[in-house]
């Protein structure tokens, strides 16, 4: 497993904070010239301080901005000479009443978690394309079915899950494989308040039948495995990393 990726560039977007830090380490781990990207560009400098300098590049982009994307996998190929993996992982949440949603919080999510990798995934398909790649999209349990007073994030990560399979069929013949991870609630920086909230913590452990949050590196784990070799045969996949909670049909625990 250690050097499934020697030789191969990936980029990772939000890789300071989260499942993208963890997603960053592990495929560095694993031998490859791992960009890192995220629009806080100190935050970004601290994590990739404890990487490789020479097989590591630090981009501040705002993947909600088309131009900040095509820079960035422009960067990276000119830095690295080629691009293997995309990881479209940055994203925001914003919770509410969807009575009282302002039009920019609507805006923001969408922006960032679905306009942000659509326009990574149509500037890597070039690249991709001559190095037979993948793309691997962080979505989320929340684009496979609704929440209470998340209306913006579960649009916008439906929107991951079905664009997930839509570039599959159109880039499979190019042998570009295009998946997703679905995670329930996970501990990183987007979560950091729910994770002193002992009692809403005891509802998600009674609600998830492994009994407990996810840890970023469960999430990077099948990131790397979606984007390796091991993977060849699997596109338009959104795959739950979920600790059951997908398998539920709704009803309350006996
Ligand atoms: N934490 C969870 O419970 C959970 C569950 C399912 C899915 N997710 C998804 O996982 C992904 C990673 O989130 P996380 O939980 O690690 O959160 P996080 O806040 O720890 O990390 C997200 C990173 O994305 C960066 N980012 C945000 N907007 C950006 C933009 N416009 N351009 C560039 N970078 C930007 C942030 O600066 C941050 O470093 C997100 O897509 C999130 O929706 C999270």
């Amino acid at each position: 497993m250690k050097d499934r990726f020697e030789g191969k560039v990936v980029i990772v977007t939000g890789a300071a904070s989260g499942i993208g830090e963890a997603t960053a380490r592990r495929f560095s781990s694993e031998g490859a010239k791992v960009v890192l990207v995220d629009r806080e560009g100190k935050a970004l400098e601290k994590v990739a301080g404890e990487f490789p300098s020479d097989r590591t590049l630090t981009l501040v982009a705002d993947v909600s901005d088309s131009r900040s994307v095509d820079d960035m996998v422009a960067s990276a190929v000119k830095r690295f000479g080629r691009l293997d993996v995309l990881v479209n992982n940055a994203g925001v949440h914003v919770a509410g009443d969807p009575a009282e949603i302002t039009d920019e919080q609507w805006r923001k999510v969408m922006a960032t978690d679905a306009d942000g990798v659509f326009f990574g995934c149509r500037a890597a398909i070039p690249h991709l394309e001559k190095t037979r790649g993948s793309i691997v999209n962080t979505a989320s349990v929340s684009g496979t079915g609704g929440d209470w007073e998340m209306s913006p994030y579960n649009a916008a990560k439906g929107a991951v899950v079905n664009l997930t399979r839509a570039l599959a069929m159109d880039l499979g013949k190019k042998g570009i494989r295009v998946n997703a991870v679905c995670p329930t609630l996970t501990r990183t920086g987007m979560t950091e308040d729910m994770m002193e909230d002992k009692d809403l913590l005891a509802k998600f452990a009674e609600r998830i039948p492994l009994g407990r949050v996810c840890e970023p590196r469960e999430v990077a784990v099948v990131i790397a495995f979606l984007a390796s070799e091991d993977a060849s045969f699997m596109t338009g996949a959104n795959v739950a990393v979920d600790g059951g909670v997908s398998a539920s049909n709704g009803q309350p625990p006996q």
